[in-house]
């Protein structure tokens, strides 16, 4: 397998050439290492390790310190795939402690910060790219902001909710984000967003017609205490790690992850 490390511009070629990327979540270079062989494109150190990890109900109590942690560890792994790091939840309100906060994580490795929210955070975007640091976006369902949802709900599925992502997502792409992740929003809404952008889209919960996919590892493996539709679980048939992630790694390629059955209309 090429080491060469994935960049930016090769996410872009395969948006172009309609080639699927591939991203999981890794928060320990056991499992990073796995992902990188397997050849998933992005490994995410998300902040689902909030939930994943430390068994909390929501990512609203990571911290900064957790994020550069798991991701110097993260790091140690990842000879090809593209390192992403969430900033955590309250580590971006002002573009100043944005900055002070995604250096620390680039610092520990990662080669990508991800940050959660629409036109209102396309500012923070744009100081971050003004000040050499790459973008990753993440719009419709956002976890940090679970309280204001009132819990982990579909968004977008009204015509007004719709146009605010969609716009939301077109906010970041002028701030300078390279990717944007596409959460638990109608597979419809998703295809769209994906035809308007240039810059890839990764879906979780949001269709095939995303340019890449994205799961937390500990869903795809059943290990999550949450059984939620847009999660399949790739051990179930085999008990090996290393076959459920090439598995995974095969269908997002194919196209035959997600069905219809793990998409939200
Ligand atoms: O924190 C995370 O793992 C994420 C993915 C679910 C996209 O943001």
């Amino acid at each position: 397998m090429n080491k060469k490390k994935i960049s930016a511009g090769d996410l872009l070629e395969m948006k172009t050439s309609a080639e699927k990327i591939t991203s999981l979540t890794a928060y320990d270079a056991s499992f990073a290492q796995i992902l990188d062989e397997a050849g998933v494109e992005i490994v995410l150190v998300g902040d689902s390790l909030g939930m994943a990890l430390q068994g909390d109900e929501t990512t609203l109590n990571v911290t900064c310190d957790d994020m550069v942690y798991h991701t110097k560890m993260v790091e140690r792994a990842c000879k090809r795939s593209m390192l992403v790091t969430d900033l955590p939840h309250r580590s971006y309100e002002t573009p100043e402690q944005a900055l002070d906060s995604a250096k620390k994580l680039i610092e520990a490795g990662a080669e990508l910060v991800k940050l959660e929210g629409g036109e209102e955070v396309a500012h923070i975007v744009q100081f971050l790219v003004d000040n050499d640091i790459s973008v990753c976006g993440h719009v419709g369902l956002q976890p940090q902001s679970v309280e204001k949802y009132g819990g982990f709900k579909v968004q977008g599925r009204d015509e007004d909710s719709a146009q605010e992502i969609l716009k939301g997502a077109q906010a970041l792409q002028r701030a300078g984000a390279v990717l944007i992740v596409l959460e638990c929003i109608p597979a419809a809404l998703a295809a769209k967003i994906t035809a308007a952008l240039d810059i890839p889209t990764i879906g979780i919960g949001a269709g095939v017609d995303c340019d890449g996919q994205v799961l937390v590892i500990y869903d795809l493996l059943g290990i999550s205490a949450r059984s939620l539709r847009m999660v399949k679980n790739f051990l179930a048939d085999n008990g090996n790690i290393r076959d459920a992630v090439s598995r995974y790694v095969a269908a997002v390629k194919s196209g035959d992850f997600p069905a219809e059955e793990h998409s939200y209309k």
